[in-house]
């Protein structure tokens, strides 16, 4: 067989493996709901988030993504939802259709409510929160234990994250605003792979401000955990929203910019694809 036929199969074998094991799978995060309001008097607004809710739903196959209104005056309600710079235009649909679900499950007759999956996020509110300021409670989930080389790993990471700062707001990227990086030898043992990712209706210095920010606020609560998730309202004389966790095996930062970072260790390397 030459060459290419062999890279053929086996990358044939690898998507195969890949549908088998991990076809379009998602992974809830987290969901918080804000706001909430009386049924009756809110009836219409729900409608409108429900329509909004299909509208994003039926936008999401293609789209990584968009963003959308619905109604109008008191009643209007703005939404949008982002997927993971490198998720396949089947997760995306997924995790956005199951996002639409959960919120409204999970946030009904709430004004302002959000979804975190690990291939994406969604969005509603009353308020436009394409352009506005913020003020959400900082919540923070980082776990107990800590990487036992706290200095390299410290090092490595921020090393890695700033480099990636810069080349996700700053280095044409394709989808816009998404980078990732790794570093194998990153703090005794453990390789640490990051992902960062902004919204692409802001601009490039935006992008970077975000993510600085994200990091500040990482390294001033959660640094060195093997595992935690951080919302915060960092930006905030910007008026963005940053909401950012970290993980065992992957830490992830939204800003209304978005991105994630993955640690993991060697041995869980392979769920990673
Ligand atoms: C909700 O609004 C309706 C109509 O204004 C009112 O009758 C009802 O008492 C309110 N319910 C609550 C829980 O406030
Ligand atoms: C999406 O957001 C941008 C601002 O970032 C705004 O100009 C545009 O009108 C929005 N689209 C819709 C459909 O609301
Ligand atoms: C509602 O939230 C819970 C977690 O609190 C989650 O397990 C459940 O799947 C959500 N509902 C839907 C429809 O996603
Ligand atoms: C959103 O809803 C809340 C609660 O009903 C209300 O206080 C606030 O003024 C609304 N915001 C806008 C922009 O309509
Ligand atoms: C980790 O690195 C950052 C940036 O270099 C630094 O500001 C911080 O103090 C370090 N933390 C520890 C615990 O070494
Ligand atoms: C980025 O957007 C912000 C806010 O819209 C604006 O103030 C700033 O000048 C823009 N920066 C560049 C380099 O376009």
């Amino acid at each position: 067989m030459s060459d290419h036929a062999l890279t053929i199969v086996s990358l044939s074998f690898i998507g195969l493996l890949k549908l088998v094991f991990c076809s379009n799978s998602i992974h809830y995060i987290h969901h918080y709901c804000s706001l909430e309001v009386n049924k009756t008097q809110n009836a219409a607004f729900q409608d409108n988030v429900d329509r909004l809710l299909s509208d994003l739903s039926s936008k999401s196959y293609g789209n990584r993504f968009y963003n959308s209104t619905s109604g109008d005056n008191d009643k209007k309600v703005y939404g949008l939802f982002l997927c993971r710079g490198d998720v396949s235009p089947g997760v995306c649909r997924d995790c956005i259709d199951d996002s639409t679900k959960n919120l409204k499950q999970n946030c009904t007759h709430n004004k302002d409510s959000i979804v975190w999956y690990e291939e994406c996020m969604l969005r509603y509110s009353n308020h436009s929160i394409f352009a506005t300021e913020e003020e959400m409670p900082w919540r923070y989930w980082c776990s107990v234990n800590k990487v036992s080389n706290t200095d390299q790993f410290n090092q490595s990471l921020s090393t890695l994250m700033n480099g990636l700062v810069d080349k996700a707001a700053f280095g044409n990227t394709t989808p816009p605003f998404f980078a990732t990086g790794d570093d194998k030898k990153g703090g005794g043992g453990i390789s640490i792979y990051c992902l960062m990712q902004c919204t692409p209706d802001i601009n490039g210095s935006e992008c970077q401000r975000c993510l600085k920010a994200a990091v500040g606020g990482y390294q001033e609560t959660c640094e060195g955990r093997t595992w935690s998730m951080i919302f915060s309202p960092s930006c905030q004389e910007e008026g963005r929203t940053i909401h950012m966790w970290l993980l065992q095996r992957y830490c992830a930062w939204f800003c209304l910019a978005y991105w994630l970072i993955y640690v993991h260790d060697r041995n869980a390397k392979e769920m990673i694809m």
